[in-house]
């Protein structure tokens, strides 16, 4: 596995490997890996006979006050998880790499915005955000040429933000989603369950239990949305949480109709400090 840090050396192993008719599969991550990004990069080899994965902690998708300092920089345990999960190519460009205006080359001002998914929920809490990854991302995609990506449903409006603009802009990539994978108490794994103590961990399976407990409301045929949202916001709070959104919508993050038949049940809360985000789709 090699690991590279430049654009131009990147760019020119890939070109190598499309020269002998590899395509390009590719997991983009702020590092600190967990099997989640792990089995990202399992899909990943699946799908493709070369695989790269990205570690780079981007700094234009932490709004003020966010923990872009404190996020967990853990390069030489990554690589050694990549290694073994069978990953060819890390590419862990430095700052300066990803955005040289500090250097005196590029204007790092062009941003890919994308208007109003960008704007609710996840966004509405962290202006900017998902114009950082997509902007990020598509720097990434230009950089890498990848053939396929794969991205968790984790983070779902992240995964709709991207296929919109991939769509929009015509990026030759094909997006692939995986499922969320989850620790056997059915915390969705994350980079930030690192900031969690041990009875946290166990306390945040209450957000999993939350989201089941509204499918199965959902699936007896309760379609007032707005009370499950409430009622299990209120639950959360009562065990500890400070909850920022329930929110029940449909597949596109539009507010579903009644008859809706496929949904999509999204939350984001604290636990102490730290904010925890999950969801859960569901077909009545
Ligand atoms: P990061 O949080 O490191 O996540 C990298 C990828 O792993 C994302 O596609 C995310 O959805 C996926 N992922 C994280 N936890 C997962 C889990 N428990 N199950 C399945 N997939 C999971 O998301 C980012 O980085 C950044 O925003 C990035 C896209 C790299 C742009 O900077």
């Amino acid at each position: 596995m090699q690991i590279i840090h430049t654009i131009s050396e990147i760019r020119r192993l890939v070109a190598a490997y499309k020269q002998e008719g590899k395509t390009i599969g590719f997991v983009p991550t702020m590092g600190n890996l967990h099997q989640g990004h792990l089995e990202l990069v399992k899909m990943a080899l699946s799908k493709s006979d070369i695989v790269i994965c990205s570690i780079f902690v981007n700094p234009l998708q932490f709004g003020e006050g966010e923990d872009f300092e404190q996020y967990p920089r853990t390069l030489d345990k990554d690589a050694q998880k990549l290694k073994l999960a069978g990953c060819h190519i890390v590419f862990a460009p430095a700052v300066d790499e990803m955005y040289p205006h500090s250097k005196g080359s590029g204007c790092d001002q062009s941003q890919i915005i994308i208007p109003d998914i960008s704007d609710i929920l996840e966004g509405a809490a962290r202006p900017g955000h998902f114009t950082g990854v997509a902007t990020v991302v598509a720097k990434l995609f230009n950089m890498v040429q990848p053939d396929k990506a794969v991205f968790g449903i984790k983070d779902y409006q992240q995964l709709q933000v991207i296929k919109c603009f991939v769509q929009d802009l015509c990026f030759p990539v094909e997006i692939l989603s995986h499922s969320i994978v989850r620790e056997s108490n059915g915390l969705a794994m994350s980079s930030r369950n690192a900031f969690l103590s041990a009875e946290q961990k166990q306390q945040a399976a209450a957000i999993y239990q939350a989201l089941k407990h509204i499918e199965s409301q959902i699936h007896k045929g309760i379609r007032d949305y707005a009370a499950l949202q409430q009622q299990a916001e209120k639950q959360l709070n009562i065990q500890g949480f400070r909850t920022d959104y329930i929110s029940i919508r449909d597949v596109d993050l539009n507010m579903p109709e009644t008859e809706s038949k496929k949904l999509v049940i999204l939350a984001a809360v604290y636990l102490g400090n730290t904010r925890l985000i999950d969801n859960l789709q569901i077909s009545t």
